[in-house]
């Protein structure tokens, strides 16, 4: 890629510059993005999301419980996934109906060695009609990752929205972030230090999975939703500003979430409370990164 990530936020280079010295030090992984269609299921499949946090408090979590709503709404078997590397409050912020004693965990090894349990028993629930499933801060047994998880998901029939935390470094998300047909939602609050630290992650991504000859807009950086959520009352959008004019044609797309007085309170999620705006923000979101 002959974009130089590394100064993104400065000023074009002179003419004749030469670029930082940001050559790769490891090989890149090609993200591998199944055929549509070749499931044979009718119609168009939402693709499973992950979404993951550029900082800590930047929205993650409430992002994944409003995406994981929007789907359920819209009818599908939808499970929103702790997939952080230690347990978020995933499940006690948003099964607002009935939290489950089951673990990820305790599900995954369910029937015995490598055998789930029956998915739907082992959920907690929210009003909205959403499964959760939250995780114990116990490691993965028997060499199982998040693509065990992945397929045991596929196989119960379910969408899965991941809750994978931050950093996006973290050794568990890799098999999440190496699939292609899983979309990839990045979450920041809305200040300027948040969208300066972005910088890092996206240069990270780029290096870690974007595949060779590359160009602009393509590969994982091309397919990643950046989500600029408002945890303070108002409106000033001049962060998500200061990133499209900085981004565009980089990323997949660019979108604000509105200050919530619902999400504000950080307690208990119940969907149907949130304001009509939110929502319609989470299926626009939801929109872009469909199928
Ligand atoms: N759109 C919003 N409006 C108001 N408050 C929000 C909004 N989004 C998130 N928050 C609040 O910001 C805090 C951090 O959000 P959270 O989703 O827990 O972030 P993370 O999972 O990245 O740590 C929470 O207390 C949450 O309630
Ligand atoms: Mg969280």
């Amino acid at each position: 890629m002959d974009q130089d990530w590394s100064r993104w936020l400065d000023e074009v280079p002179e003419e004749g510059e030469s670029p930082s010295p940001a050559a790769r030090s490891k090989a890149p992984v090609a993200r591998l993005r199944k055929r549509r269609g070749d499931s044979g299921a009718p119609g168009p499949v939402q693709r499973p999301i992950l979404v993951v946090g550029g900082c800590g408090g930047a929205g993650t979590t409430t992002t994944a419980l409003g995406i994981a709503g929007e789907i359920g709404a819209a009818g599908a078997q939808t499970v929103a996934v702790d997939a952080t590397f230690a347990g978020s409050d995933l499940a006690l912020r948003g099964a607002d109906e009935h939290l489950s004693p089951i673990s990820l965990q305790s599900w995954l090894y369910g029937r015995g060695e490598d055998e789930a349990a029956p998915l739907k028993e082992c959920l907690s629930r929210a009003t909205s009609g959403i499964g959760l499933l939250w995780r114990d801060p116990e490691p993965l047994r028997r060499r199982a990752t998040y693509l065990t998880v992945a397929r045991a998901i596929a196989d119960a029939g379910y969408t899965p929205v991941y809750d994978g935390g931050n950093p996006i470094a973290g050794r568990h998300l890799r098999p999440l972030l190496e699939d292609g047909d899983i979309a990839l939602v990045l979450a920041i609050p809305a200040r300027a230090d948040a969208a300066n630290r972005l910088r890092v992650t996206l240069e990270w991504l780029d290096d870690q999975f974007g595949g060779p000859g590359e160009g602009q807009g393509e590969g994982i950086v091309g397919d990643t939703t950046i989500v600029v959520s408002h945890q303070l009352p108002g409106s000033d959008s001049r962060v998500a500003d200061h990133l499209r004019e900085h981004l565009d044609g980089w990323v997949g797309d660019i979108l604000e979430l509105p200050y919530d007085p619902h999400l504000a309170r950080g307690e208990l999620v119940r969907h149907s409370d949130l304001a009509p705006g939110t929502r319609r923000a989470y299926r626009r979101l939801l929109a872009g990164v469909a199928s």
